[in-house]
């Protein structure tokens, strides 16, 4: 029987998300469950190479989880963890340091926005962070990594470092290969279609959270920006209308060709009005699942801890082989 290929994503524990977020990821999920052996990890070592308030990384870590099982992750099929709950990865990510260069992580395009945006914290987490990363998707021997652009080149390195220690020790670690998104599923900002939507944006209504209200949702598409003339219509020159044209598809489930054939009549307003009206039947019903799910931790901890157990399995297979590898002493039982 045909193994199954691999899938490991890493999502930061670190603040809202946006409706971006999860039309480009989270939604196909569903599919991706199925035809794949899926992990899903929070990175929370990661968010430490940046300045964290405890108690609000606490409590964003299990607003992730619960998120993330009320937007239908079926922790029967895939892996759900956290990242420090498996100590594979800060292992692992040690060895990956013997082999990984100063210079080429120092010339990261991340790592340099980070030292100007955290000048006041400018840490060896910040620059080893793509090493820590390389170390989580090579410890499950991922094939397929599904990443936003602004990642590629991590990802890059993740496949140098891992031909690197290959070409030294001898075959180890499969060379995973990166899956960006489709543009299709990018969402802009609303109140300047330029950008992409954004959760740290300054213009709190230039974005949808997961966690918006009905109310906060109409009123957010109420102002979003649209174009001059008035069709409902996609086009190179109208930005605003083609983001909302998009967003009203993927939540309504329709192509975006019916969707303006749909609003071939209708004027700005109602549009903005209808687009409104189907994200927050889309979103509502997740947020108060996501709530449902937050009131009992008890749950979330358990579930994490399993999934832990599940993941550590795979990942100290791959550990015990690299130890082997570079010539340190199996331990025995005592
Ligand atoms: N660096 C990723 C981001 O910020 C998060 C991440 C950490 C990740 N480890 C990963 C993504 C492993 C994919 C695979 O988006």
């Amino acid at each position: 029987m045909d193994q199954k290929k691999v899938i490991l994503s890493g999502i930061q524990p670190s603040g809202i998300m946006t409706i971006g977020n999860y039309l480009g990821a989270i939604k196909n999920w569903g599919v991706m469950q199925d035809e794949y052996d899926c992990l899903f990890m929070l990175a929370d070592l990661h968010t430490l190479t940046v300045k964290q308030e405890p108690a609000r990384l606490r409590a964003n870590t299990y607003e992730l989880t619960a998120l993330y099982l009320a937007c239908g992750l079926d922790p029967e099929k895939s892996v759900l963890f956290l990242q420090s709950h498996v100590p594979a990865h800060a292992e692992l990510s040690w060895i990956l340091n013997t082999v990984a260069y100063p210079g080429e992580l120092s010339r990261m395009t991340q790592f340099k926005d980070k030292c100007a945006r955290h000048a006041d914290n400018i840490n060896m987490g910040l620059m080893d962070y793509p090493v820590l990363m390389a170390a989580d998707i090579l410890l499950y021997q991922a094939d397929v990594v599904p990443i936003g652009i602004d990642q590629k080149q991590h990802l890059e390195l993740t496949r140098d470092l891992a031909m690197r220690f290959n070409n030294r020790y001898g075959d180890t670690f499969k060379i995973p290969e990166a899956y960006i998104g489709k543009v299709g599923a990018k969402i802009y900002s609303l109140q300047d279609p330029e950008k992409k939507m954004s959760k740290s944006d300054e213009n709190l209504n230039a974005f949808v959270s997961m966690d918006d209200d009905t109310d906060t949702i109409m009123r957010k598409f109420k102002r979003a920006v649209t174009d001059s003339g008035s069709e409902v219509r996609r086009a190179p020159d109208k930005p605003g209308v083609t983001n909302l044209i998009n967003i009203y598809s993927l939540f309504a489930g329709k192509s975006v060709e019916e969707t303006e054939k749909e609003f071939e009549n209708a004027g700005y307003a109602e549009f903005k009005r209808r687009v409104g009206e189907a994200v927050a039947a889309g979103v509502e019903p997740i947020r108060r699942e996501k709530d449902r799910i937050l009131s009992d931790k008890g749950y979330i901890d358990k579930l994490l801890a399993s999934g832990a157990e599940r993941a550590a399995a795979a990942a100290e297979r791959t550990l015990r082989k690299v130890y082997k590898k570079v010539g340190l002493l199996p331990r025995v039982k005592a």
